[in-house]
């Protein structure tokens, strides 16, 4: 069998071309447009990376972006002090606070600091334990799962009843999928660095999301035939073959996973692209429940 590939690029790409017309209708009625705050403490690269495309994103959509970037010195009460500004000011839907943040501060007491209704990451605790509760939606779920999830209802995938196996429990990633899975009733295992005979595990699933930061880790022969496959990872490795020296691959290995299952994710062009335009539509949905819409 070779997997369909799910086209995470082009998916994106319709969500984001939709969200521009849905702004664009939005400024003709209220004579305003969303608008997200970024908060960048420090200077992680990838991090710096990550901000800036999330606010190229939001200009090409007509979304206004807000961007703070403090020196990783800053103290956590003027951090927090930063953060309650942007919940005060009206013309901020979204706080979008990037993780990790640089060491001595206190990320859950950042997090909690950020009002419910501009959470557009999902990451306050008070979503992400409604998240984790029986009937009871928390006001945004965060991207990157949000984004898997939205893949598999867009590949046709059936959740309910299937079995998901979610390898990772990052708060940010695999704690949050498992947790949406399992609303969308699957049955839900999640693995991690101490699950016992991993291949056995994820051989079980029809659903495999890898949030594990390993590269092609998870591999071919691990995999139930026709099993739909999610690679969140994004690595970087050496290939002497590649102009830059380097290429990157996800925590699957993709050409050996392709020839067993049902549909698979590639990378880059899969799940990255679908982290950005769901921000961009928590954004837009906290825009229009401030205005009542
Ligand atoms: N760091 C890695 N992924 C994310 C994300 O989706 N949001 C934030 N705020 N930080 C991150």
């Amino acid at each position: 069998m070779t997997a369909t590939i799910i086209d995470g690029k082009a998916i994106a790409a319709r969500i984001r071309a939709d969200l521009a017309l849905e702004v664009a209708a939005l400024r003709e009625k209220t004579g305003r447009v969303p608008g997200l705050a970024t908060v960048l403490v420090g200077e992680n690269p990838a991090s710096q990376a990550y901000v800036s495309s999330k606010r190229k994103a939001c200009a090409e959509l007509g979304i206004e972006s807000f961007g703070h970037e403090m020196p990783a010195s800053i103290g956590q009460a003027d951090l927090e002090a930063l953060v309650r500004d942007l919940n005060a000011n009206p013309a901020v839907n979204g706080i979008l606070v990037q993780l990790p943040l640089p060491g001595g501060l206190d990320e859950e007491a950042v997090l909690s600091t950020i009002s419910l209704e501009k959470d557009v990451d999902g990451f306050h605790p008070i979503n992400i334990g409604r998240l984790n509760m029986k009937g009871r939606p928390p006001l945004f779920v965060p991207c990157t799962p949000l984004g898997c999830l939205t893949l598999l209802e867009d590949a046709g995938v059936h959740i309910s009843g299937a079995d998901a196996v979610v390898v990772g429990r990052s708060n940010i990633v695999g704690i949050p999928m498992a947790a949406l899975l399992r609303n969308h009733d699957a049955t839900v295992t999640v693995c991690h660095s101490r699950t016992r005979d991993l291949p056995a595990k994820v051989r079980q699933a029809d659903i495999v999301v890898a949030a594990i930061g390993r590269p092609e880790m998870i591999r071919g022969d691990w995999l139930k035939p026709g099993a739909v496959v999610i690679d969140v990872g994004i690595n970087r490795i050496a290939d002497a073959s590649k102009k830059s020296g380097s290429r990157l691959v996800g925590d699957v290995a993709f050409e050996e996973a392709r020839e067993v299952a049902g549909a698979i994710t590639p990378v880059p062009g899969g799940v990255g692209p679908m982290t950005i335009a769901m921000l961009l539509q928590n954004t837009v949905t906290s825009f229009k429940r401030a205005h009542g819409l």
